[in-house]
């Protein structure tokens, strides 16, 4: 992508109204624009970091043994009446009358709707267990949205829905989620750890918190400190083996939200040296609440008996637009930010020094079409700014790897990689430079 075609509205100053660095960072390096409280559009750098995001979440999903559908935002208050949460969900949740006077409302979660979707499919237990997952838009009128798309009231999430024909099943259901989500963060750079929670209005009575600690965080958590060096499972973990070893190992280790906190318990089974008590950011949060729903809304399989019994259910949300904001806050410096590869917008920030000069543009020209031939993302500065603004701006947007090309390097045969994260910098001659960026890092 060239610069002088993109749409990278940066601001100089920092903006007033942002608490939170993730926050003031987003909004000066052009991520995303406030629309209304708590509602924000997408501008072109932060679409590209959301997706990324979400993609990484699928691959997960998927390799999890999930199966992606999409649902709508709107939904049917008729759903949520067979369930009885219409009523209970109180004032989060957006309203709304169509013109036939029927009553709707803007998906706040999407429990109702999967086990509708299910129950019109499913009747016996040879067709389970099943996975559904999907990434959707989900609104809750927050009473106090902030900290930017941390709380919003418009976010995106991805939910996942589990189906089992008993408990035991649904607990490994539920341990390949909790895995699952191991792996998801990690991948975005992130340390999460998973803590005890209260289920809260999605009902039942197992659940877990994924954590990133953060001083700005809005959760106040207690645990072991060994939980924050726990190896994270890797690429071919067997999914379909059994994953309790995996899950035991996090959950013999003290770890709750301050709603679930036993102070007494915490203080018997950590000793002092080992005790953390930290701010944190839920990213995540897994829940099985059996028959909840099924029951109620009479999502009911044939077991191997012959007999039929309500499916057991858990659900699965990632804040995928909260994510966003969580990594800026995990990974920035006075500059701005510093974006991990496996999200970044783009991989390569390439500098044109000097715009004009026929020699520099022709080595940036070469350059760039051999990055992005390459498949390397490549954000190519082709405009007529300093070379201080230059470099302020690829700092502030927070591309990993900056390619420096100006007529003093060339004219000794050299272009600069400049690695955001570390500020490292190594001179090399295009050749080698082009393969330094096209192999991993
Ligand atoms: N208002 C919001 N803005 C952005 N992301 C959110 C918001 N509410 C929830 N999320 C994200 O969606 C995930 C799944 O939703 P869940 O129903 O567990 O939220 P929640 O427990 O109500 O969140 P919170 O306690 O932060 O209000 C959360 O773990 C969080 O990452
Ligand atoms: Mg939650």
């Amino acid at each position: 992508m060239r610069l002088s075609h993109y749409f990278l509205p940066v601001l100089k100053e920092t903006p007033a109204e942002a608490q939170i660095v993730s926050h003031r960072l987003m909004l000066r390096a052009g991520l995303i624009r406030q629309e209304a409280a708590g509602i924000y559009a997408w501008l072109p750098l932060g679409i590209r970091v959301l997706n990324k995001i979400k993609a990484i979440v699928h691959e997960e999903m998927n390799r999890a043994g999930a199966i992606e559908i999409l649902m709508p935002t709107l939904q049917s208050a008729e759903l949520w009446r067979e369930s009885g949460r219409y009523d209970d969900y109180g004032k989060e949740m957006l309203r709304i009358k169509d013109r036939h006077d029927r009553d709707l409302l803007y998906g706040p979660t999407n429990e109702e709707m999967v086990t509708e979707i299910f129950r019109a499919y499913v009747r016996s237990y040879k067709q389970l267990p099943l996975n559904l997952y999907h990434t959707q838009w989900k609104f809750r009128d927050e009473v106090r949205p902030r900290f930017g798309v941390m709380r919003g009231r418009e976010f995106l999430m991805k939910d996942a829905y589990s189906f089992d024909i008993d408990a035991r099943a649904a607990r490994r259901a539920y341990n390949r989620m909790y895995v699952a989500y191991l792996r998801t963060f990690a991948r975005m750079g992130l340390k999460s750890i998973p803590m005890r929670a209260e289920a809260g209005p999605i009902g039942g009575d197992l659940s877990h918190e994924f954590i990133v600690l953060a001083e700005t965080g809005e959760s106040q958590v207690y645990c072991h400190k060994d939980l924050l060096d726990m190896p994270i499972p890797n690429e071919d973990t067997d999914f379909h083996g059994d994953l309790e070893s995996i899950v035991r190992a996090r959950t013999e280790l003290y770890a709750a939200t301050e709603d679930v906190h036993d102070s007494a318990r915490f203080e018997k089974e950590v000793p002092p040296e080992k005790r953390l008590s930290a701010r944190g950011i839920e990213v995540g949060q897994v829940f099985y609440f059996g028959t909840k729903y099924s029951a109620p809304m009479k999502a009911v399989v044939t077991g191997p008996d012959g007999k039929e019994v309500p499916v057991e259910m858990g659900s699965y949300g990632i804040g995928v637009s909260r994510l966003v904001g969580a990594i800026i806050e995990a990974c920035h410096d006075d500059a701005g930010i510093i974006w991990p590869v496996s999200v970044a917008p783009f991989r390569v920030a390439l500098i044109n020094l000097k715009s004009g000069d026929v020699a520099t543009d022709k080595a940036c020209e070469s350059l760039y079409s051999r990055l992005t031939t390459a498949g390397i993302e490549t954000l190519y500065d082709d405009t007529d700014e300093r070379p201080g603004a230059k470099f302020a701006t690829a700092d502030l947007i927070g591309i990993p790897y900056q390619l420096v090309v100006g007529p003093r390097g060339l004219s000794a045969g050299n272009v600069e990689i400049k690695v955001r994260a570390t500020g490292a910098k190594h001179e090399m001659p295009a050749d080698a430079a082009v393969e330094y960026l096209v192999q991993g890092n």
